[in-house]
């Protein structure tokens, strides 16, 4: 069973509590200044980069105009959410078209409403954008290894070979745009730092290709998100990850030829704001000997926990029962749809309370990033997952 004071301090967690007493559950407590103090750590942590907040993690207004404040570029995967960091009265040049994948029709808007850096991974894609966003600043996204140390890969779906990339780029000036950077994403809550190391190498064979056999200097390396939130299992603090990539960088590019260096976090910077309050519906055993409750609380895979799917992501669970049980078992947790998709916990062994009753509050730790965006909008009739910013 956890203990609350592995990830808040008093204080901080009565802010929670204080909150989760008059909302009706299942809500996500997002706690606002835990946001701005992590955008500072990461800011000063990862001094040698620009930060484009991966704003699909949780594309709330409240967290957009916070971030805005403290200086944040904003990494969006659409034209709506271009919109809506604009419609936060944020600058165009403060925004990146990440997504690989695009309609035309979406490149034409982006560049109309003044975006000028987009990603790509594909000849079919830097066509649309050389037609439809002329001059403007592309980077190629590359495929990295990491997906085995990172608990939610991001797959082979994004990004091409290197030598691929180095074809893009060189394409991208023949047809009048910018070849300005290479990007690549190791793995979101990737738990390996020297998974960027792999990553840079190949970076720097793509620099040193471009350099000298196509005598074109790329000026950009974004080195995506993935760093990691802090969930069940121990990770390295964030420090770590910016100094060990620091240092990797520093080995391939002297000072006076290191890129300008891009980051963005998502999960690292908004997972820790966020505690998800839920209710505990039902409790019962699938037979009279069976040693394993199921627990099914108000929240589950569609209700903004998709992310425990194949048990990926595994959220602390608390409840205020730990503070004083005696004994605990083990349980399933489930959610409370008629999907038998919607189990969150079977394999993982999660413990909690035998005294755990019907109508008990059960809190989902780290639950800032990946969780409202990503619940259903009217699955078995449930409605979205309620946020609640506190300060
Ligand atoms: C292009 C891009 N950048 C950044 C991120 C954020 O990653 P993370 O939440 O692991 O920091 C993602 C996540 O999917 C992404 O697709």
């Amino acid at each position: 069973m956890i203990k609350i004071d592995s990830y808040f301090d008093q204080s901080q967690w009565q802010k929670f509590t204080k909150a989760s007493e008059t909302t009706q559950t299942p809500c996500v407590i997002v706690d606002l200044s835990r946001i701005k103090a992590k955008y500072k750590e990461l800011a000063a942590f990862f001094s040698y980069a620009n930060i484009y907040y991966a704003m699909k993690a949780c594309p709330a207004v409240e967290v957009i105009d916070l971030l805005a404040e403290l200086g944040s570029n904003f990494d969006c995967a659409s034209i709506y959410e271009i919109d809506k960091v604009l419609d936060c009265g944020i600058a165009p040049a403060r925004i990146s078209y990440g997504n690989t994948i695009k309609k035309a029709e979406d490149v034409k808007y982006a560049y109309e409403k003044g975006i000028r850096l987009f990603a790509t991974d594909s000849k079919a894609d830097l066509k649309n954008i050389a037609k439809y966003a002329p001059n403007a600043k592309i980077f190629v996204r590359i495929l990295v290894q990491g997906a085995d140390t990172a608990d939610w890969p991001l797959s082979r779906k994004f990004g091409c070979h290197p030598d691929m990339a180095i074809d893009l780029l060189v394409q991208a000036k023949q047809l009048g745009l910018e070849p300005y950077g290479i990007s690549f994403h190791v793995g979101s809550q990737q738990k390996d730092v020297a998974a960027w190391d792999d990553a840079l190498s190949k970076v720097k064979y793509m620099f040193d290709w471009m350099k000298y056999e196509e005598g074109i200097k790329i000026k950009m390396i974004n080195i995506g998100g993935g760093m990691p939130a802090n969930y069940l299992s121990e990770v390295n603090p964030i420090g770590v990850y910016a100094e060990e990539i620091h240092r990797y960088l520093q080995e391939d590019y002297p000072d006076e030829e290191m890129p300008q260096i891009i980051v963005e976090p998502g999960r690292a910077l908004v997972g820790g704001s966020g505690v998800l309050v839920s209710e505990v519906v039902l409790i019962s055993r699938k037979s009279r000997t069976d040693l394993t409750r199921w627990v099914y609380t108000d929240v589950g895979l569609f209700g903004g926990l998709i992310e425990t799917l194949g048990e990926a992501i595994k959220y602390p669970v608390y409840t205020p029962k730990m503070e004083t049980a005696t004994e605990s078992g083990t349980v399933v947790l489930a959610g409370p749809t008629c999907d038998s998709t919607d189990v969150m916990y079977e394999e993982a062994g999660y413990q909690l309370p035998q005294n755990l009753a019907i109508g008990d509050k059960v809190y989902w730790l780290t639950t800032g990033a990946y969780t409202t965006s990503y619940s259903s909008v009217d699955f078995n009739g449930f409605p979205p997952l309620k946020t609640i910013y506190i300060d």
